[in-house]
Formats: C-alpha cells, sequence, structure tokens
C-alpha cells in the first residue's frame, strides 16, 4: 500500500516539492522498500486531487537523485542500491550528518541580501600594478613554490609588525594565514572543541560561525545580542549554566545586527572570560571599517591574560575572492593549528598573498581603505535616513556606526519571510531574521546589508520595500479590526 501524504496548499514549499520530499524521507527510512512500484503520475494525481504535472516533476527530482527509477510502460519503482549510480549517496548523506543550512542566493536587481564590498569600488588598476610587480619580481619563483603553513613569511611579517604597532601582538603571540575567517574558524573548532563540548555563540549570528559550530557532537548555545552588543548578564548565566568551552564573539559591527559592545562590557566580558576559564575567540572581521563615533579597542587588545585569539580578514576591506585572513594568539595555539591547517590544505596561495602584501606596502591598501570608509559611511547614512523614512511606524532597527549591516525588527504581525517574495516582485531582497537564528525566532526580523549599494539604490530599495510592508500592514490590520484571521501569523 502506497503512503499519501498530507500536501499543504497554503505552504510556501511547492505542492510537488512536498510530494518529492515525502517520497524521499520514506525511501530513506526504509519505508517504501527497493523494487516497490510507486503509482502512475495519472493515478497519485486522481488520488492526491492535483495536477499530473505536479507528480511529474516531483518523480523527476526523485528519479535525477537516483531514488526510483521509470520503466516504459511499467511505471516507476523504489531503485535499489545497484541502481542509477551504484551507491546511494542520499542515504549515505542522510545517516551521516543533517544538510548545511545554505543561505539562498541574491535575486533581486536591488540586494540587501549579502554582506559584501562593492564590486565597482575594486581599485582593479591598482591590483593590476600589484600583480605585475609580483609576478616580475625575484620572489616569483619561491612564491610559486610550496609554502609554510604559517603563510606567506614576508606578508606573515607585515601583519605581525601591524599588530605589534596596534598591540594586538604581544611577546607571546605568534600568527597564522588562513583563506579567509571562515577557514580560521573551522580550523579553531576542529583544534578547540572535544565531542560534547558546549560552545557559546551569538544569538543572532552569521551562519557560516553558527555552520561551523553545530557541526559533530559540538553543542551551539545562543547568546542573544541587542543593539549594545552581546549581552553580558546573559552571557553570565550561559557561563554558569551551560559550562562551556569556548566563546565566540564579533564586538565589532557584529553581522547579522551590526551591534557593537561597549569598551566597559568588553572589560566585564573578559574578566567572566577570565573567572571561567572560558576561551574567547575574537571575530573581528569588521573592525576595520568604523564609518562614525569613536574608535574602541579590541577585546584582543584589552585582554590582560593574554589568551584571546583574534581572528582577522581582508574580505570586507578588499577583494573576498582572494581567500586571505589570519589568526593571531598565543603561541602555543598557533602551533598546533599549523598542524590542522597543513593537514587540511597545507598552505593558503601564496600568490594572492604576495599580491596582498604589494598592494598594502605599495600604500594602495592605505588609499583604497580611505576609499572604503568614505562610501561606506555614506551608504550607512543613506540606508538609516531611508529606514526612518519609509519603514512602518513600529519598526526598530539598529544604529551601526560601522560594518555592513543592520537589523531590522518589523512590527507585528509582519514576517520578514513571508514578504520576501513580495518584496524579491518589488525587484529588492534581504535576508529574513530565520537565517541566522540560534535559538530565538524573531519572525519579524530581517537583515539589511548595506554596504554593496550606492546611495540612490539603497533609497530606492527601501523605498519599494517600504511600500511592500505598509500594504501588508494595513490589509493585516484591516483584517483585524474587521475581526477576520490576520493573513499573516
Ligand atoms: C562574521 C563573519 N565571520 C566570518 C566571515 C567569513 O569571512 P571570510 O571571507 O574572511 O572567510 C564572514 C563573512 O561574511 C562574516 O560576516
Amino acid at each position: 500500500m502506497f503512503p499519501l501524504p498530507q500536501l499543504d496548499a497554503s505552504s510556501e514549499e511547492p505542492i510537488y516539492r512536498q510530494l518529492h520530499d515525502f517520497i524521499k524521507s520514506r525511501i530513506l527510512s526504509g519505508d517504501l522498500a527497493a523494487g516497490q512500484r510507486i503509482p502512475p503520475t495519472r493515478e497519485l494525481a486522481g488520488l492526491l486531487g492535483v495536477n499530473r504535472a505536479t507528480i511529474a516533476s516531483a518523480y523527476e527530482m526523485l528519479e535525477a537523485e537516483g531514488l526510483i527509477r521509470g520503466h516504459v510502460g511499467r511505471g516507476s519503482f523504489v531503485a535499489g542500491p545497484s541502481a542509477a549510480h551504484g551507491i546511494p549517496w542520499d542515504q549515505r548523506f542522510a545517516e551521516a550528518a543533517p544538510e548545511p543550512r545554505a543561505v539562498p542566493a541574491a535575486d533581486a536587481p536591488i540586494s540587501f541580501a549579502t554582506a559584501r564590498p562593492a564590486e565597482d569600488l575594486f581599485p582593479i588598476e591598482q591590483f593590476r600594478q600589484s600583480c605585475e610587480e609580483v609576478i616580475r619580481g625575484a620572489d616569483a619563483p619561491s612564491i610559486l613554490q610550496l609554502g609554510s603553513p604559517y603563510g606567506y613569511a614576508p606578508l606573515r611579517h607585515w601583519l605581525l609588525e601591524q599588530g605589534r604597532t596596534h598591540s594586538t601582538v604581544r611577546d607571546t603571540d605568534d600568527l597564522l594565514i588562513t583563506n579567509g575567517c571562515q577557514q580560521a574558524l573551522d580550523l579553531l573548532q576542529r583544534l578547540l572543541t572535544q565531542p560534547g563540548d558546549t560552545v557559546l555563540i551569538e544569538d543572532p549570528i552569521y551562519p557560516g560561525l553558527r555552520n561551523v559550530f553545530t557541526r559533530g557532537d559540538v553543542r551551539a548555545v545562543g547568546v542573544p545580542v541587542e543593539a549594545g552588543g552581546i549581552e553580558v548578564d546573559a552571557l553570565a548565566r550561559r557561563i554558569e549554566r551551560e559550562k562551556p568551552r569556548l566563546l565566540v564573539v564579533t564586538p565589532s559591527f557584529q553581522n547579522p545586527t551590526g551591534a557593537t559592545l561597549s569598551r566597559p562590557n568588553r572589560a566585564a566580558l573578559l574578566k567572566l572570560a577570565r573567572d571561567s576559564g572560558l576561551v574567547v575567540v575574537e571575530n573581528d572581521i569588521y573592525g576595520e571599517l568604523r564609518y562614525e563615533g569613536e574608535d574602541l579597542p579590541s577585546l584582543k587588545q584589552l585582554d590582560e591574560s593574554g589568551d584571546v585569539i583574534q581572528i582577522k580578514s581582508f574580505s570586507k576591506l578588499a577583494f573576498p575572492g582572494l581567500r586571505v585572513g589570519w589568526v593571531t594568539g598565543p603561541r602555543a595555539v598557533i602551533a598546533r593549528l599549523a598542524e590542522c591547517k597543513q593537514v587540511s590544505d597545507l598552505h593558503s596561495d601564496q600568490l594572492s598573498q604576495a599580491v596582498l602584501l604589494r598592494f598594502a606596502e605599495s600604500g594602495r591598501l592605505a588609499a583604497h581603505r580611505r576609499r572604503m570608509i568614505e562610501t561606506g559611511a555614506q551608504r550607512l547614512q543613506a540606508v538609516i535616513a531611508a529606514c526612518q523614512r519609509y519603514l512602518p511606524a513600529g519598526t526598530r532597527f539598529t544604529r551601526p556606526q560601522g560594518g555592513m549591516n543592520l537589523w531590522v525588527r518589523l512590527p507585528e504581525p509582519l514576517d520578514a519571510s513571508d514578504l520576501l517574495p513580495k518584496a524579491q516582485a518589488a525587484g529588492v531582497s534581504y535576508l529574513p531574521g530565520r537565517y541566522f537564528a540560534v535559538s530565538r525566532t524573531e519572525p519579524g526580523s530581517l537583515r539589511l546589508s548595506f554596504a554593496g549599494l550606492p546611495p540612490d539604490r539603497i533609497d530606492a530599495g527601501l523605498a519599494a520595500l517600504g511600500r511592500v510592508f505598509h500594504e501588508e500592514l494595513q490589509g493585516a490590520l484591516a483584517a483585524r479590526s474587521a475581526g477576520l484571521a490576520p493573513a499573516i501569523v
């Protein structure tokens, strides 16, 4: 007997996808055995009261995944292990680990969805000059040869020197170059956590970080972030209750909220960590992108214990495609991290590192940074002004002084996920808050990444979003006053 699914016509998930997921889960759980016949499209369409093409789309996806096989004239059957590809890959992956939660690509003409520097601000000519100077230089052959897991030595020394000047590198520290902050997080998770450990991360948080600290048997517990950064009182309670091993925190212009931790709260956080033996990883990826207000010392600068590990990257300032970041921390940590790095990929691409070094030493990076700060400041002002002007009354949003993101909370009963298709139809996209959630769900929240858009596009995008939100809110309020269930819940 073929089990029939409960299909939900009001769901955001299309019917063919619901049917596909249902049959797939039955096959993977073994409820539908290899060789079992599945109903022809016409029959199942009749039983479920849906269009035959809908059933055919679901079957096509299942067949493409090697889960079912069709025989002309005989209908379709659940595939056995030796079907399509030999190895039942889906089954393997289902047994091994949950699917990583990918973030959808930006797909609207005005996209507030990705936290990236604007490509049209890349100084391509200066970059080309830097590449040529490296390739023509005497070091070119050694740059193209295999190198050290610690990174390209001249860049490493330059970064160490910069770090000493800014008091982020002390005598007991060392530095390792990674493929961006993402790889630094990955290596630190492997090195510093054991199965069963608890790690504290901010909630909401950049999904790339959450995904690293929720794999294996590691448990990530969220600590709320509000406009003033990670909540230190809540942090104290989590430390007491959860006995965590590690805290990963982004004190400046946090992603997704744009929030920054005050100086007294930085000191309080460090004291809590010191008193409880908690290892602190400071993600300072946005630290240099301050457009307004007074500079604050990083945790690494304030740290008296010498144990804070700091990760940084060129990605938010220049050329994220080059994938160059670095970790600064106690020598013992960096030595072990270099071993992990070697196991993972031997070392990072030296050509990228050498070109970035040339770009920096020639003064081009400093000039580019000035331009990024200038344009970032204009974009920040534009996004705050446009939020104030266009978003419905009752909307709350953070007012960062730097970085690339701000966090919006729409008034009830607006749901940012539900409204995204309408926003996209109006030519604008953003990421709903649920992509960043650890354990708190706030349906009205969303992230606006503003740094990639010039002020006029920011204004046009928010004007369009404002219209979508106002219209929906008016509809919901009218339904409410007429005694109907609101359209959005
Ligand atoms: C908070 C945070 N950490 C890490 C990363 C990864 O950065 P990278 O390009 O340096 O790997 C990002 C990128 O968006 C980020 O926002």
